[in-house]
């Protein structure tokens, strides 16, 4: 099967220079959506029509079984689907979808196909409560259809008909091509409609038939941000109530957002406004507090992350705690055990099971080993202003409060950071490393006072 998805319109109201087939939808463009949708059906050639922003819409969803149809102009969707004839193979048919509908079910799709077979024409419709806006689909008084008509070119009678057209089709294509041939724009648009082949199919003796989605929302297009906001709730409630039914205890569905893929392990729970994006993978038993934000990261069995805690790449072990109010960026790396608390920024760097960094401290570019307590305060000086140089610091260290390591520096296993350390060269094993400092004590001393107005 061929599948053509028109993407040429520009999307006026939705008052933005980004073409409207790329505005995010769970944070990734609308029409990424429908190819993936396309792509589960396997289609042998898969054709994007392309028109307004044409250059900007390629480059967004260029991929090697993506072929493009350039529409200089936008004729209509009859003229639309006619530009990507070239690129379709004849022999078999050729599936129309819209690249600003994003949720329709494959299973929706599937049952279209399977209504048309290779032989009919198939058009997907609904019936909705207010059809205003949309093109109808006129049936005699046996039931078959005889045409669509557009709500611009509906008469009275026609325009209280509430199934309509939701326009994606699926026909034959050698057919199709000389349907769309001798289409004419003679109507209220001035426009090459694609619907108008419904009539040219029945001319020619081909049957036309029709399928219903499950759901009336797979069928919504996005002609404003009132629409896409609408459809990213429904797709959130979508994803929210498949996560609940997959075992996940959420405090409440209607306050995550997951943009990307979440796989969860067994009796995760999720607290509420926290967002997932790209790819998230939790552990069973795995607890997520509060307004936690986390990105493309995996987090082992058991672990807790508490509340505002901000990931943006890394990888927890099992039975880590984590914040609240802890950051892990690309590269950071817990072992089993290990706890990150309150303020602590972690970025390219190691830490080994059971070490702990609970308060206020920056460890970046570093391999710490296992069972090292990171006092309160303590910084990775990993930038020389130019380079970033690693920190290496073995098995149970202990780092005193307040204690900066100016990497490249190694700190060998066991050793002894005094606190308000600057650490600038190696420490051997076990040793005790402090900076010689006198606390001196003065008597006498008188503080400055305000003067009392
Ligand atoms: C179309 C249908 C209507 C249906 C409705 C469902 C026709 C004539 N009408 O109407 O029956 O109820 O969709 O939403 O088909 N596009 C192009 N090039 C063009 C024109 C459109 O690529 O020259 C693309 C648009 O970007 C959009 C889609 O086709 O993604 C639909 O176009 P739009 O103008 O929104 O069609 P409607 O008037 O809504
Ligand atoms: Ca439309």
């Amino acid at each position: 099967m061929n599948i053509v998805i028109l993407a040429a319109g520009m999307g006026k109201r939705m008052r933005s220079a980004l073409p409207k087939v790329l505005h995010p939808l769970a944070g990734r463009p609308l029409l990424a959506h429908v190819i993936d949708t396309a792509r589960t059906l396997s289609p042998t050639r898969l054709v994007v029509v392309i028109g307004h922003g044409a250059e900007k819409v390629r480059e967004a969803v260029g991929a090697p079984d993506v072929q493009f149809a350039v529409q200089e102009q936008q004729l209509g969707t009859g003229h639309a689907v006619q530009q990507a004839l070239p690129l379709l193979d004849s022999s078999v048919p050729t599936l129309v979808l819209y690249g600003d509908v994003p949720l329709t079910r494959a299973s929706t799709l599937k049952r279209l196909l399977d209504a048309a077979s290779s032989e009919r024409y198939g058009v997907l419709t609904v019936t909705v409560d207010d059809p205003t806006g949309y093109g109808r689909i006129v049936r005699d008084a046996g039931g078959a259809v005889r045409k669509i008509v557009e709500q611009k070119d509906a008469s009275e009678a026609e325009r209280r008909i509430t199934e309509i057209n939701t326009g994606i089709v699926v026909s034959p294509t050698r057919t199709l091509e000389q349907w769309l041939a001798s289409l004419k724009n003679d109507n209220a648009q001035g426009e090459f409609y694609l619907t108008d082949v419904v009539e040219r199919a029945i001319e020619a003796g081909v049957e036309v038939v029709t399928a219903q989605p499950d759901a009336e929302w797979e069928t919504l297009g996005v002609n404003s941000k009132v629409q896409l906001a609408e459809l990213e709730r429904i797709h959130q409630r979508n994803v929210a109530y498949a996560l609940l039914e997959a075992g996940v205890t959420l405090a409440d569905p209607a306050r995550i957002d997951v943009r990307g893929t979440l796989e969860c392990g067994a009796d995760v729970s999720i607290d509420v406004n926290c967002v997932f994006e790209g790819r998230v993978t939790l552990g069973d038993n795995v607890s997520i507090g509060p307004n936690c934000v986390i990105r493309d990261a995996s987090i082992g069995a058991g672990t807790r992350v508490d509340a505002y805690t901000h990931i943006e790449g890394g990888t927890a072990g099992a039975n880590v705690v984590l914040g609240p109010y802890a950051r892990l960026r690309p590269g950071a790396v817990l072992g089993d055990e290990a706890h990150v608390g309150n303020f602590v920024e972690v970025k390219n760097a190691v830490m080994g099971r059971g070490s702990k960094a609970n308060h206020l401290t920056y460890i970046g570019d570093s391999d710490i080993g296992a069972r090292v307590n990171v006092g309160a305060g303590t910084i990775t000086c990993n930038y020389d202003g130019a380079n970033k140089h690693r920190t290496v610091i073995g098995d149970d260290v202990f780092i005193g409060s307040d204690t900066q390591l100016v990497a490249p520096v190694r700190v060998g296993r066991g050793v002894t950071i005094a606190a308000g350390t600057t650490v600038w060269k190696d420490v051997g094993e076990g040793e005790l490393v402090l900076n010689e400092k006198h606390q001196v004590s003065k008597t006498g001393y008188i503080r400055p006072t305000k003067k009392k107005v």
